[in-house]
């Protein structure tokens, strides 16, 4: 009966959620004030996905990796004619126009077509590049390929959300289409042959080639008719004066021709400088900031963990009286929904959904979204701590007199503490680990780090593997501090 009521408000809570979800978001504000929001704030924040050369990519300028390409010089000339400062933000291709709608990001410059489906979502400025598409090969294997029909029974990649990953579904047959998130892996799983060739725009194949002695390009023959080639910038809809603005810079820049003349010759030389130095110890400082943050992370999140922890144990363990009963109801759902959904649509949730009414910035969302999913985690293990103490110890004491609540406070909880201690250290060590999954916000922990120095460096296994030796020795050295005060716990 108990445990029926607790699933029903579980299911409650999903479905609250969910109808939140399904509501279409209320209608646009009738007064468009985007463009004087900007001027305001006094800075324009651009979203991209840096792996794409020659249109936006890392490198390292002056020891500092930074996004660089034609795409960071267009939102400068944007910025600059609106005066107001260029902020770039760097995230996967495919959450780009979900960042764009939660206002995560004031504009999109990622080599973006405006497709008929994209438009109905955000609002496009003019058009400021035409690309074309490409195909990127193993040099070794060139010979076997002519154009996109040479794919049967092949493996074509493209990146998840990008035109030609549709193209390539609708105008192969016969051709297996794989989906990943970065171009840079794309390339990598090319190398190791886990796919046979990488649609891509022209530009940026040139660019992969360019760099890599190991790979060639042939010609896609797409057909291109119904789909737009050309890049544009994307803003909230709705933001017209914004977007009426940035047209102005637009066309600018397509009348001085200045993308073929200044933005593309200077992304070339930043490619060019970009692969001097690719050995890991180079890129010291990047794993440092990773592992900072992983700590900084799960610190937090294991601290205000904790006390959602005992909050949430103590409401679950509340008895008698409606709101005592209610209350214990409300606590067992949070932690079944909490325990029945994946971390990742949690910290996914907090960022992009509680984001809708305020704006958090990506680390404190992730912090928040752990400590919730870890709360649920750590009530389970103090409910159980305190459920090991006996009886008896409980009886003994408000039988001399102890209130309900000193009786935790002095008797209880202290033995408890020595049965939480190690799940709760476990619960530290499988954070330090699990917190890998903020990257996807763009965090920049050990993960996120990693990636930057795999597009930097275009080696694959390298980054992963120093990573992998780095999360090792947090997590040993923290589960060895943590047995020494377990022992030390025994003792008393
Ligand atoms: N032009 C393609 C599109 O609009 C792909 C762009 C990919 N851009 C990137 N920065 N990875 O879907």
């Amino acid at each position: 009966m108990k445990k029926k009521l607790a699933f029903i408000f579980a299911l409650a809570f999903a479905l609250f959620i969910g109808w939140g979800a399904l509501t279409p978001t209320t209608a646009q504000a009738a007064t468009d004030d985007s463009l004087s929001q900007v001027q305001k704030k006094g800075k324009l924040v651009m979203g991209t996905s840096p792996d794409y050369p020659p249109y936006e990519f890392q490198a390292t300028v002056h020891g500092k990796s930074k996004i660089v390409g034609m795409d960071v010089a267009v939102g400068q000339k944007i910025a600059k004619d609106l005066g107001v400062k260029l902020v770039v933000k760097s995230m996967s291709f495919d959450s780009l126009l979900v960042a764009l709608q939660t206002g995560k990001v004031d504009m999109v410059i990622s080599g973006m077509n405006p497709t008929p489906a994209r438009k109905k979502n955000v609002d496009f400025t003019h058009l400021y590049y035409q690309g074309g598409y490409s195909i990127v090969v193993n040099k070794s294997e060139k010979g076997l390929y002519k154009d996109k029909d040479s794919f049967k029974g092949k493996t074509i990649g493209a990146q998840t959300g990008s035109t030609m990953f549709n193209e390539t579904k609708k105008q192969t047959t016969g051709t297996k289409v794989k989906g990943m998130t970065s171009v840079s892996d794309l390339i990598l799983a090319l190398q190791s042959h886990k796919i046979d060739g990488v649609a891509m725009e022209k530009p940026s194949a040139q660019a992969y080639v360019a760099n890599n002695k190991q790979l060639a390009m042939i010609p896609s023959h797409f057909d291109l008719s119904s789909s737009d080639t050309s890049a544009a910038v994307a803003f909230k809809k709705g933001s017209t004066s914004l977007v009426n603005a940035a047209n102005k810079s637009v066309d600018q820049i397509r009348k001085q021709n200045l993308v073929n003349k200044k933005y593309l010759p200077a992304a070339g030389k930043h490619l060019k400088t970009n692969t001097v130095n690719t050995s890991m110890w180079h890129y010291w400082k990047a794993f440092l900031t990773g592992v900072k943050y992983t700590l900084i992370i799960t610190v937090c999140s294991v601290f205000f963990g904790f006390i959602l922890g005992v909050i949430l144990s103590l409401a679950r363990m509340a008895h008698g009286g409606v709101l005592k009963t209610g209350l214990r109801w409300l606590a067992t759902a949070y932690v079944e929904f909490i325990r029945g959904t994946p971390m990742m649509v949690q910290v996914m949730f907090v960022y992009f959904g509680l984001g809708l009414i305020v704006n958090l910035p990506a680390l404190t969302s992730g912090i928040i979204a752990i400590s919730l999913n870890s709360g649920a985690y750590i009530a389970e293990y103090i409910r159980g701590g305190i459920n090991s103490v006996d009886e008896g110890q409980t009886e003994a004491a408000r039988s001399l007199g102890l209130t309900s609540a000193s009786t935790l406070r002095y008797v209880v909880l202290p033995q408890a503490l020595k049965n939480i201690w190690p799940s709760l250290g476990n619960e530290f060590i499988t954070l330090i680990k699990d917190s890998s999954i903020v990257s996807i916000i763009g965090v920049s922990e050990l993960i996120f780090q990693s990636n930057i120095v795999r597009s930097d460096t275009y080696r694959g296994v390298a980054p992963i593997a120093v990573i992998m030796v780095l999360y090792f020795i947090m997590t040993f050295t923290a589960s060895r501090i943590l047995n020494y005060f377990e022992r030390r716990m025994q003792h008393d």
